[in-house]
Formats: C-alpha cells, structure tokens, sequence
C-alpha cells in the first residue's frame, strides 16, 4: 500500500513519493510535474478535463473552467461549471484523482494513502473539507501536514547535520504562511506559525489586471466574463515577466480592440502596495509568539511560485536583514516535505533518526457566559488550546450552569483569537443534557483533542450522571455525512474524465488555440497553420506520425509561450 505526499495547490499540485533514495516528484501524463488545479469541461459538454489542458481553456472558455477553487473550501459555496453546480470539494476531488492516476501510473502500483499538505492557516473547516476530497478522490489520508511544515521537512531532510533557526515564508497562488523552526540532529520542531489564508500571487494578479484595463481605459465592470479572465491571464504573464525585467509588455485583442498592456516595476509596486504590506503582520506575530529575536534567525528560506516576486524577496530581506534563500526549487518544496512526511508515516528507515514536531495556528475553545461583578457576559470566548501550542495536545476545563433549573447546556466549538465568541469561527456545537438544578450546581468536563493533522476531536463528561458525548470533527458542522460521501463518490464514479492516453493531444491542442486566442496579427497566422497541421496530424490516426508531430509543435508552442510576453 503506497502512501504519496501531495501538495494541493491553489493554482498548482504535485504528487511525490518517498523511496530509498529519498523524496521525489512523480509526473503526469504530460511527462510534467506541476498539474494545475483546474477543472473544465469539454467541448462536448460532458467530458472532464483536469489540468493543464482545462487551463488553456481559462481565457477562452470561462463559463466551462473552474480555477481557485481551495480559496473556498470550508464554505458552502457552489462553482458553477458548464451548466452544472460543483463543491469546492468535489472540485478538489477531481484534482487529487488525477494526481493518485498519475502516481500509479509512475510506480506501476495502487496508491490509496495520502499525506496532503494544507496552508498552516488552514481552519477546521478548511482542513476537513480536504480530508473529505480526498476520501471522494479514493485516498486515506494519513495525515495533513502544514505547507511549510512540509517545506521546512524537505530542506531539513536535505541537510540533517545542520544545527539551525530559520524561517519559511510561503507565497503561494492563494494563501501565505509563515513558520519559525527551530532544527537540531535531525529533530526539527515548528516555533510558531501564522498566516493568511486569503492572501496569494492571485490577489496580486487581479490588482494588475484592474490595473491594465484601467490604463487602458477599460471600464473593469463592464468587460465581459471572457475579456476579464484574458486579461488576468496577461496580468498574470505580464507579472512573472516583472521578476526578472525592467519592464514588461504584451499587444493583443481584447473588448474588440487593438491594445499594448505593459507594466514598470515602480506602477506594479504601487498597484499592489497594500496587500504586500499584509505580509507584514502574520511575520510579526509568529517571531512574537516563538519568542526568537530577528538577530537569531539564521536563514529565511521561500517557497511558493510568488515569492518570485521582487517585492517580496525585497522585503523578507528588509525585515530579516539578510537575503531570503530558496532551498532548491520553490515550487517543488512542500510536495517533497509531504512525501517524507508520508515516508515518517510508514516508518521508513532512511528517516530512523527524523523527527518532526508541528504547532497549532489557532486557538481553540468554546463560548461561555461569565458573571462579573453581578452581571451576566455572554458571547465570552473561553480558550482551551492556545495557539501555538505544539501537538498532538489534549487540554481539559470544567464548566456549570449559569441558571436556575438549567437542563440543556450547548458546547459551541470554536476557533480564533477574539475574545467575542461570535467572531471566531464555530465549528461545530454539541448539545449536552444535565439534571435540573441550582445554577452552578451541575457541571460538565470538556477536553480537547488536537491531532497532529490539525483536527480537534471533543469530549464532553457530565460530572453527576457520568454520561459522556464525544465528537470528532468528522461529526461536526464542517463535515459531510457518510451517505453524502457515498453519493459524491457515485458522482466522481460517473463522471466522463478525458483519456490519459489522449491528454497530450488534448493539451497541446488547447494550448495552441489559446496562443492563438492572445496573440495578433501575423503571430496569429502562424499559430493557425500551427492548428491546422496538428489536426491534420490527428485525423491520420497514426499514433507515431501524430507523436512526432506532437513533440515538434509543443517545442514550438513552448518558445512562443515564453516569448509573447515580453
Ligand atoms: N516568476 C514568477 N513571478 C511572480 N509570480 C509568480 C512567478 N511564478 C509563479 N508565480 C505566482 O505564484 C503563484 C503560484 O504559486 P504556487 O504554485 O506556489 O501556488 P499554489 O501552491 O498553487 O497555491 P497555495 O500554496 O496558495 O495553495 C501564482 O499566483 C503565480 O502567478
Ligand atoms: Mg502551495
């Protein structure tokens, strides 16, 4: 039984596995190791594309791709896709289906177990709704592991004799993290960790392109679903050409018209100068709550495709004084971690001496009403876990009635930091039967477990009658119900996923048609012909004459891709 580590990206996810010589990264069927987490519907109307080939179809096609979707797990919001309502779980399903695909096809065995790796800023809520993908997906999960938890295990694993305190700064697509690690012999324990969980290169990216149509003097809101979604296509290229040059340029259609977008350093630095300012807080709080001094910190090590940015690699070395290093590459980083993370999971011998310790991002604790001074307080928030406490942890408090003749008492379940319980995050509620009494008479034990995946399981003891309610997570307000698992499952079971053995000429045929959707003029002559040689190609049904054609065309696509931007 092969567990994998899978990181699941918002923008992009990676399958590895962890063998004799150590952690590595499985590919897809397109011979790539970054899949991207998107999901489209064909033009049929019914077959699925996963991928890269339903991310080329973004621009083109919006109403029938579905892209970000790990920004609302944890919600109840729906994403409408071709016509059809899916879950931000289901979604993911879809993504971790083909990652355990593309892992089986690269060890040529069944892969049922998973360790996944979740922002560390990730709630309850979040964390079970990817527990619940990937069951739909057919994968156990052995367990979550923070992003950079995962990140830091990968470059401690690399290099085990160091004796270090570093910092992870993770940027990726949709969320930032921040840990402090502490690393000695091989054991490395988390300090402290915070984050933002809605904060990524996506947020960046939609700034830019508001910002073009606006230089272009394009109205945003009155640009159609397709115009917006090709211009955050070109902001986001326009973007990552900004981390390496001066300046950055592009000329293409769009709302009909003829338009050159570019962008300086100084006009994308003052777009987006408030959300790298957000980076600032979750940095601070996690040195304050680690205790270490900034002097102490002897490397600052990023990962997640944004900290590409300069901006960001400018400012981890303002706050940290010293210049951020990437430990191999950023991209790779937490899919590696998970896979050792699985291998720590399956006891593996090339890890005897590894040893791993993780904290709690949050703190954790119930609603309470307090008398002070007389006076009745509700909508207390009582914490019985603080955050940063390392895990797994179990902490227990006692609590009575506040009235008279009291028979019902609600554990509400919550999750944050304010001291107003009803602005932290409930995730779920057990109600508790006590003998009626005299207020503070009947009193009930609550004890909280914290596993080492970040999901909190609840016991509840009534002191007078002995009865005792206990809850995990799966049996709270986040999680789905047993029968509902079944019917996802049958869904996933049903759906039409576009042969493994055609998605090379299925990418290959998206991409080209979506250089041909960017591009103008004689560039875009150029790609048609390019269409229609590839098509030609296929209706030979020549599966050698279509892959020698394949491999030729994709080189060239590849070179244009790189270069349209400039
Ligand atoms: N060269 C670059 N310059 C700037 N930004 C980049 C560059 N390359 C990638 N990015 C940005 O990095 C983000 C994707 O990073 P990554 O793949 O690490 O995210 P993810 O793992 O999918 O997301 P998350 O970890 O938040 O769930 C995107 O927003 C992308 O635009
Ligand atoms: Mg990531």
């Amino acid at each position: 039984m092969t567990c994998v580590g899978i990181d699941l990206g918002t923008t992009n996810s990676l399958v590895a596995v962890f063998d004799e010589n150590g952690p590595r990264l499985l590919p897809n069927a397109l011979g790539e190791m970054l899949t991207p987490s998107v999901v489209g519907v064909a033009d049929d109307g019914r077959t699925m594309l996963i991928g890269k080939a339903a991310r080329m179809r973004m621009a083109r096609h919006p109403d029938l791709t579905a892209a970000r979707f790990k920004r609302l797990m944890g919600t109840t919001k729906k994403v409408s896709l071709g016509g059809r309502e899916y879950t931000p779980v289901e979604l993911s399903a879809m993504v971790l289906k083909s990652l355990k695909t593309d892992a089986e096809a690269a060890l040529g065995e069944p892969v049922s177990e998973a360790v996944i790796s979740v922002p560390a800023y990730f709630n309850g809520l979040q964390r079970q709704a990817t527990k619940d993908a990937a069951e739909i997906a057919g994968l156990k999960v052995r367990r979550l592991i923070n992003e950079p938890t995962a990140a830091a295990l990968a470059a401690g694993v690399l290099d085990r004799e160091a004796e270090s305190t570093f910092v992870v700064l993770d940027l990726g697509g949709g969320t930032f993290d921040v840990s402090i690690l502490e690393m000695f012999d091989g054991v490395m324990e988390v300090r402290a960790s915070s984050g933002d969980a809605w904060l990524g290169g996506e947020d960046f990216t939609a700034r830019i392109a508001q910002h073009l149509a606006q230089k272009a003097d394009m109205s945003w809101s009155a640009l159609s679903a397709p115009d917006r979604e090709k211009m955050v296509v070109l902001a986001d290229d326009i973007k990552r050409r900004l981390s390496t040059a001066e300046e950055s340029h592009v000329q293409t259609s769009i709302a009909g018209r003829e338009v050159t977008l570019s962008l300086t350093p100084d006009e994308f630095n003052d777009a987006t100068a408030d959300l790298l300012a957000r980076l600032r807080r979750p940095i601070e709080a996690s040195l304050y709550d680690s205790g270490i001094d900034i002097d102490d910190i002897d490397r600052v090590i990023l990962v997640g495709g944004a900290t590409r940015m300069a901006a960001v690699r400018a400012m981890a070395a303002r706050i940290f004084r010293q210049l951020p290093d990437r430990a191999g590459d950023p991209d790779h980083a937490i899919a590696l971690g998970a896979a050792v993370q699985a291998g720590l999971v399956a006891r593996h011998e090339g890890l005897k001496d590894v040893v791993m310790t993780d904290v709690s991002p949050f703190s954790l604790g119930i609603e309470v009403a307090n008398e002070i001074n007389g006076k009745f307080l509700e909508n207390r928030f009582q914490p019985l876990i603080e955050r940063n406490t390392i895990l797994p942890a179990s902490r227990s408090d006692s609590f009575a009635t506040v009235q008279n003749n009291q028979t019902r008492i609600k554990v509400k379940i919550l999750q944050g930091e304010s001291a107003i319980a009803s602005e932290n995050i409930m995730l779920g509620e057990i109600a508790v039967n006590v003998p009626r009494g005299e207020r503070g008479k009947e009193s009930i034990d609550v004890r909280f477990t914290y596993d080492v995946s970040g999901l909190l399981a609840v016991d509840v003891k009534v002191h007078s009658t002995g009865q005792n309610y206990s809850d995990v997570i799966d049996n709270l307000a986040a999680a789905m119900s047993e029968a509902e698992k079944a019917k996802r499952l049958k869904m996933m079971e049903a759906l039409k996923i576009d042969p493994r053995d055609q998605a090379e000429n299925v990418a290959l045929m998206e991409t080209l048609k979506h250089l041909h959707e960017m591009l103008l003029g004689e560039d875009r002559e150029y790609l048609q012909q390019l269409i229609h040689t590839f098509q030609a190609a296929l209706t030979t049904q020549d599966p050698r004459l279509i892959a020698a054609e394949r491999d030729k065309l994709h080189d060239i696509a590849r070179q244009i891709e790189e270069n349209y931007v400039i």
